[in-house]
């Protein structure tokens, strides 16, 4: 039973993914719903199927906190930037546009932002004080940064410029798709990649995100860099995780500045 159970949305570019988390467990209250993202995914027809998702989960309604992400930077609920979305995203103010749809308060954020959220409050990177940065290789790269557990939002860091490239071109796993890069090819684009990341930030750990994570036997240890790298652990449950994490949150600071 999910009533009281903040919901998590992940948007994707092929999938908007969501479930009612139980935040004790750190994990799915119930078995999550996926519905694949329009063809032409501008926001109002993706706030459609978030509405679907939500409306599945009817139980979640009420009270209940409602986290979405989204694949671009996301200020104070207004979407800034859309690399590898429909531009229709950049100025909208999904949480506004999202709140008046649901009739529900909601908090959008970054994916990468809440899928480290996810890692740093259950997964890999649990209860890690110092300075953790995770990456998710996806489509794009996204970064999300902490120190001593304090969320650093909208880190752009896939776009830095290296050797006259946007990365996330060079690095994400979508350019080892396209270029059909081996395991070992690719790996040198990362290493290149981390080494840039960590001589900027000096991280105390990196935690690696992303579909590929799960193959990430085949390509971290080939890296040579200074900075402890580990897979992520919850795998593509992250984002919707800590999607709910924030939106507790948000949720709880609201009742005290109103309460
Ligand atoms: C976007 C980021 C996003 C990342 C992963 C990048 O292209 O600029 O905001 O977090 O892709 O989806």
């Amino acid at each position: 039973m999910s009533a009281g159970h903040p919901l998590g949305i992940d948007v994707g570019g092929s999938g908007i993914k969501g479930a009612p988390v139980d935040l004790e467990a750190g994990d799915f209250a119930q078995k999550r719903l996926r519905i694949d993202t329009p063809e032409v995914s501008t926001p109002e027809a993706v706030c459609d199927v978030i509405a679907q998702v939500v409306d599945h989960f009817d139980e979640v309604r009420g009270d209940s906190p409602i986290g979405v992400t989204i694949p671009g930077v996301v200020q104070h609920g207004v979407v800034k930037t859309a690399a590898n979305i429909d531009k229709a995203w950049i100025g909208c103010h999904i949480e506004e546009l999202l709140e008046e749809r649901l009739q529900h308060d909601v908090v959008v954020v970054n994916d990468a932002d809440a899928a480290g959220v996810g890692e740093l409050t259950f997964g890999a990177a649990k209860g890690h004080e110092g300075l953790v940065v995770l990456t998710t290789l996806g489509t794009g790269i996204g970064t999300a940064i902490f120190n001593e557990g304090v969320l650093v939002p909208n880190s752009e860091l896939g776009h830095l410029e290296i050797d006259g490239h946007d990365a996330e071109t060079r690095a994400a796993s979508s350019a080892k798709t396209r270029e059909g890069l081996s395991y070992p090819q690719w790996a040198e684009r990362l290493q290149r990649y981390y080494r840039v990341l960590e001589d900027l930030l000096w991280p105390d750990l990196f935690v690696v995100g992303g579909g590929v994570s799960k193959d990430s036997e085949e390509f971290l240890p080939l890296l040579d860099i200074r900075t402890p790298i580990v897979p992520a652990t919850l795998k593509n449950r992250a984002g919707i995780i800590g999607a709910a994490v924030l939106a507790t949150a948000s949720q709880r600071r609201r009742g005290r500045h109103t309460g």
